[in-house]
């Protein structure tokens, strides 16, 4: 039997077998343990800009409609009509006062409930309970910062609870400036031929492959050739990574305020304008620290501070993933400031972009070589930093190690473990806690 044993999983030793990145039974629990349970990214309040502004997205492969609402609350439901299951909106965005399904015609209101059918007298003698046909409400939403998250799951904690120390990463984006974000443009969605775990795991954990893998985007990045030989991130930065509850935090630390922005970008007159009010939002240290970070937010949201972009990993298949990406903005920059900085998003970290083409290389030959048997039997290495873990180094949240280690990744992989196996969000608190007061115990902290 080639199949993975999950029992036999440890994400703590560091050795990561690849039938998670392959195997079809694998990805059909994790629709429902990992995905069904968690708490997902859905939408922007800047998508939402007016009553009946919907947007579509999905929670892992469920579609969802995402709609304001009259009073100006959030309501998020699956997009299936209770009939036969069709789509009921077919658009990706827009403003609706209802929604009609293209096959028969049931009409559902705002918030996903049945409000018409036709012919209801002839067809079902106007007899049909339309309060048990209404669409399948997201029992649960948060709404954080701008940011709009849902979970089918009802006993998940709360979304704050479930952030915990993320709270921290997050909130360096989405408190930084006046106003808050928003997200500028549509969303570009693109497919790749991969497990969705490469890259939510990468963007929590992953500043190793950064000027190995993005060497040649240095090149076309930089004009300067000592700038172009040095990679995207000047080697011997110092920085840290750092992970609670399968969420992942890295970053190299700039040295000083805005030593990454481009001299003479509208955006980085934005920034600097506005120095001191980022400073006083934030803190200077985690102003400073934060600006050149990979981050992802269990189990498949995940920005990059610095380059602007927020996306979500949605899964196709345990082969292939499909990327929702956008660029946001200082809500309260001027256009020109917003343009300059989303045109950097994009030239970096967009279908074209040249460092988001390198990512789009990487994941795909390793989904590819895991195609041979052989090749699946050799567990994956993710053992770096090991056993030089601190409980709140550098002044940081959570347990962390240098920038360059894989802590993040087995933080990332214990919590997908213990959804897999199935166990309560209870168990997995007491987990945690368990392993946290051993870890210091060790310490002799
Ligand atoms: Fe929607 Fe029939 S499938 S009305």
């Amino acid at each position: 039997d080639t199949m993975t044993n999950l029992a036999e999983f440890e994400p703590e030793s560091g050795l990561v077998p690849p039938g998670i990145y392959t195997e079809t039974d694998l990805y059909q629990q994790e629709l429902e343990r990992v995905f069904g349970r968690s708490w997902l990214f859905l939408a922007h309040e800047s998508q939402l800009p007016t009553k009946g502004s919907f947007v579509q997205t999905y929670m892992a492969e469920d579609p969802v409609l995402v709609v304001r609402q009259r009073d100006g609350s959030v309501a998020a439901f699956l997009n299936q009509c209770r009939h036969r299951g069709m789509r009921l909106c077919r658009s990706d965005q827009g403003v609706a006062k209802a929604f009609t399904c293209s096959y028969h015609g049931w009409g559902y209101d705002l918030a996903g409930s049945l409000v018409s059918v036709p012919e209801l007298e002839r067809g079902y003698r106007n007899d049909i309970d339309k309060s048990r046909w209404g669409a399948t409400k997201v029992p649960r939403l948060a709404r954080y910062k701008g940011l709009i998250f849902g979970t089918w799951s009802a006993d998940a904690p709360e979304f704050e609870e479930y952030l915990g120390d993320m709270a921290y990463f997050l909130d360096a984006i989405v408190d930084r400036y006046p106003g808050g974000i928003e997200f500028v443009g549509g969303a570009s969605k693109w497919v790749i031929e991969c497990n969705w775990k490469f890259a939510a795991e990468q963007f929590a954990s992953d500043m190793y492959h950064v000027n190995v893998s993005h060497a040649s985007a240095a090149i076309a990045l930089f004009e300067d050739p000592d700038m172009q030989k040095l990679g995207v991130v000047p080697p011997g930065l110092d920085g840290r990574q750092s992970t609670r509850n399968g969420h992942g935090s890295g970053a190299a630390f700039a040295p000083e305020f805005l030593a990454f922005e481009t001299p003479g970008s509208p955006y980085t007159d934005y920034l600097t304008e506005n120095r001191d009010d980022i400073v006083a939002r934030i803190g200077e240290e985690r102003a400073i620290r934060t600006t050149l970070s990979h981050n992802t937010i269990f189990p498949n949201f995940s920005w990059l501070e610095g380059r602007n972009t927020m996306r979500v990993w949605h899964p196709r298949g345990p082969g292939e993933m499909e990327v929702w990406s956008w660029a946001f903005v200082p809500a309260g920059a001027s256009a020109e400031a917003k343009r300059a900085s989303k045109r950097a998003t994009e030239f970096t970290f967009s279908p074209a972009g040249v460092l988001e083409s390198d990512d789009g290389e990487n994941w795909p030959e390793i989904q590819t070589v895991l195609r041979g048997w052989k090749a699946r039997q050799n567990a994956m290495n993710f053992q770096m930093g090991l056993g030089f873990e601190e409980y709140r180094g550098w002044g940081m949240p959570g347990m962390t190690n240098d920038t360059i280690s894989e802590t993040n990744a087995r933080g990332f992989f214990r919590r997908w473990l213990d959804l897999m196996q199935g166990r309560s969000w209870q168990e997995i608190a007491e987990s945690d806690q368990g392993r946290l007061t051993e870890f210091l115990a060790q310490k002799g902290e």
